[in-house]
């Protein structure tokens, strides 16, 4: 029986000896330390890389780095039509009007794309008053201030493009024909903002309250 007890004793002593160990040389070991961790099974987690600014005795230069071939452009910031692209001219004025043709179906894309990007600031109506306005201090533009109705095309496009004060650039969001979609919509929110009772069809004015 007492036999029995020690063997039984060395066994478990041996066994728990290897966890303890096995999990303080682990990666999992919960002890902060500035040495390198033992990798019992590095699987993918260690792999040679060339990092940014390292020399590198693979290439003939040295360098780890390449350098781009020459001429070029990064897609990011190749435009084949900057004023398309920019709203600015080449003259650097705002393009003055909407290159896309004003249809139904571009109106309908741009108003799909104002309700998804511009109204929670800027309201469905542009008003300014949207979710992410009540709920916090910031106050964006009310679209139908007479100083954006009188933008011109160009310039709604390029605030939307590039941002402007607090106002967010939305252009890696964005496609461009759909930043010029809502410049076509915004048209249209002030045009209805702006509208006359009597502007409204006869057989429709009675439904105005
Ligand atoms: C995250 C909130 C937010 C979203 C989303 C947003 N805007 Fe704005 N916008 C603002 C704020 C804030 C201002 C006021 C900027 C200022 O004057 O500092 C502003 C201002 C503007 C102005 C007026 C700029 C001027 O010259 O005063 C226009 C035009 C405009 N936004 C259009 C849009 C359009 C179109 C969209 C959708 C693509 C959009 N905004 C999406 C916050 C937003």
């Amino acid at each position: 029986m007492s036999i029995d007890m020690r063997i039984v004793n060395t066994r478990t002593w041996t066994v728990l000896g290897v966890l303890t160990l096995s999990l303080l040389s682990s990666a999992c070991s919960n002890y902060p330390s500035r040495e390198t961790p033992i990798w019992v099974f590095p699987d993918m987690k260690k792999q040679d890389k060339v990092k940014f600014e390292t020399s590198s005795s693979f290439f003939a230069d040295g360098r780890g780095s390449r350098l781009p071939v020459a001429h070029t452009v990064a897609q990011e910031t190749y435009h084949a039509d900057v004023p398309y692209s920019t709203g600015i001219a080449a003259d650097g004025t705002y393009v003055a009007k909407n290159p896309e043709a004003i249809d139904r179906e571009l109106l309908l894309r741009g108003q799909a794309k104002f309700n998804v990007y511009c109204a929670p600031c800027h309201d469905r109506t542009g008003s300014g008053r949207g979710v992410v306005a009540a709920k916090s201090g910031w106050i964006p533009g009310n679209l139908h201030d007479e100083r954006i109705v009188n933008y011109v095309d160009g310039e709604l496009f390029h605030v939307v493009t590039a941002g402007r004060r607090s106002m967010p650039s939305y252009r890696f969001q964005l496609a461009e024909k759909d930043r010029w979609a809502i410049v076509a919509f915004v048209r249209v929110l002030q045009r209805s903002w702006l509208g006359k009772a009597d502007e409204v069809p006869v057989e429709s004015q009675g439904r105005l309250r």
